[in-house]
């Protein structure tokens, strides 16, 4: 069977480990050497997706501290695999005992015992538990320095949550300020007021035993033009096939997404012009990406994730041993809302696809 928790070209990424084993972590292998890292920057994008901070996510709490087992050294990378371990610490499998035979709906629970024969760790979600994404994270915020070195920024917001909207990023002109911001905070959104209302969403739901999906919007700039290449190769399905890889990510958007079905051509062409003898497009709704190669105009995309699977409330299910139709009540700690805590997760993705389409393109003279 082929392998499917490793990504990569250039940069081949591995992420292991499962919810309530010793340990989980990523290996990353093909970075450029010497590269200076910053490790309390590491640290600070992981505390941002880690668990247990207020209402809004799940009350595991986790320290989430990265070790390096190999490929750093004095704060600089040495072009060996560079291997990050995170201790899993706070574990309560009693809570999952049951979900070994009466699978979750809306949770891999039953597909993960047809594909593996009921062999998988099914406490926490195993190998499917969201707190595979801190090995994520891990590893794209290495990837993000290495790209912040040569000017590209990325950012991204809560966009929605349910039926409350943030204001959108604007296409053509996004401040490298702007992401920044976002990319350090934990409930990043652009308009000030839209935490509130989007927090009032997510905890409505949790009182009613329920969960909430949204949106989450990224943008990336200063990433050069002319990357990428037609059909597979292209930036698009590159961005895609590991951004599909983070649980409950449902739908990805590119630029105009699905409106695109709704317009003219001559609405959503972009049109050219030079600006102090450089090609920039008056509108973005290309998202940066033509022929899956980039323009040089800001990156934009959008997920979609769904509501957290795991909810206290009765569901109907099925008994996998007595082969008949069971209820079940779902035990542990679990998001009522797990989008906020997806942006540095989807930022991080976009890392780790960007330097290696960066790298696909052979442009590694001031990496
Ligand atoms: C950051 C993050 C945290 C998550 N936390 C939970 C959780 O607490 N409970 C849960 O049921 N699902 C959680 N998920 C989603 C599940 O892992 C995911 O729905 C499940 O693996 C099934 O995969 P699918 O939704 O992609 O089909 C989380 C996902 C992410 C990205």
């Amino acid at each position: 069977m082929s392998a499917t928790s490793s990504w990569g070209t250039n940069i081949k990424l591995s992420i292991f480990g499962e919810s309530h084993g010793p340990a989980i972590g990523a290996v990353l292998d093909g970075l450029p050497a010497g590269v200076p890292l910053c490790m309390e920057d590491i640290e600070a994008q992981m505390a941002r997706r880690a668990p247990g901070r207020d209402k809004s996510s799940t009350p595991r709490k986790e320290a989430d501290t990265p070790r390096f087992a190999s490929g750093v050294l004095d704060n600089h990378t040495t072009g060996a695999p560079l291997c990050i371990l995170i201790e899993n610490t706070n574990t309560r499998s009693q809570d999952y005992a049951n979900l070994a035979l009466v699978p979750r709906p809306g949770h891999a629970d039953y597909t993960a015992f047809l594909r593996y024969g009921g062999h998988n760790d099914v406490r926490g979600g195993g190998h499917f538990s969201g707190r595979l994404t801190a090995c994520l994270c891990a590893a794209g915020a290495v990837c993000r320095q290495i790209l912040l070195q040569r000017g590209v920024h990325i950012g991204g917001h809560v966009l929605s949550v349910g039926s409350s909207f943030d204001e959108a990023f604007p296409e053509v002109e996004i401040p490298s300020s702007l992401l920044d911001r976002l990319s350090r905070e934990y409930f990043p959104v652009i308009r000030p007021d839209a935490e509130t209302q989007m927090r009032a969403v997510i905890e409505e739901a949790r009182m009613a035993r329920n969960s909430v999906g949204g949106t989450v919007e990224i943008a990336v700039s200063g990433f050069p033009a002319g990357i990428g290449g037609p059909l597979f190769g292209g930036v698009e399905p590159v961005l895609s096939s590991i951004l599909f890889g983070i649980p409950a990510v449902k739908g990805i958007e590119f630029g105009a997404g699905f409106q695109v079905a709704k317009a003219r051509g001559s609405e959503n062409n972009d049109p050219f012009y030079y600006q102090d003898g450089q090609v920039r497009t008056k509108t973005n709704h290309a998202g940066g990406i033509l022929g899956g190669i980039t323009t040089g105009m800001p990156l934009l995309f959008r997920l979609a994730l769904k509501p957290t699977s795991s909810i206290s409330l009765t569901q109907e299910s099925i008994n996998l041993s007595t082969q008949s139709n069971e209820a079940l009540e779902v035990h542990g700690r679990h998001d009522p809302c797990i989008v906020p805590r997806a942006v540095p997760v989807a930022e991080a993705a976009a890392a780790v696809a960007l330097l290696d389409l960066l790298l696909t393109a052979g442009d590694q003279r001031t990496l």
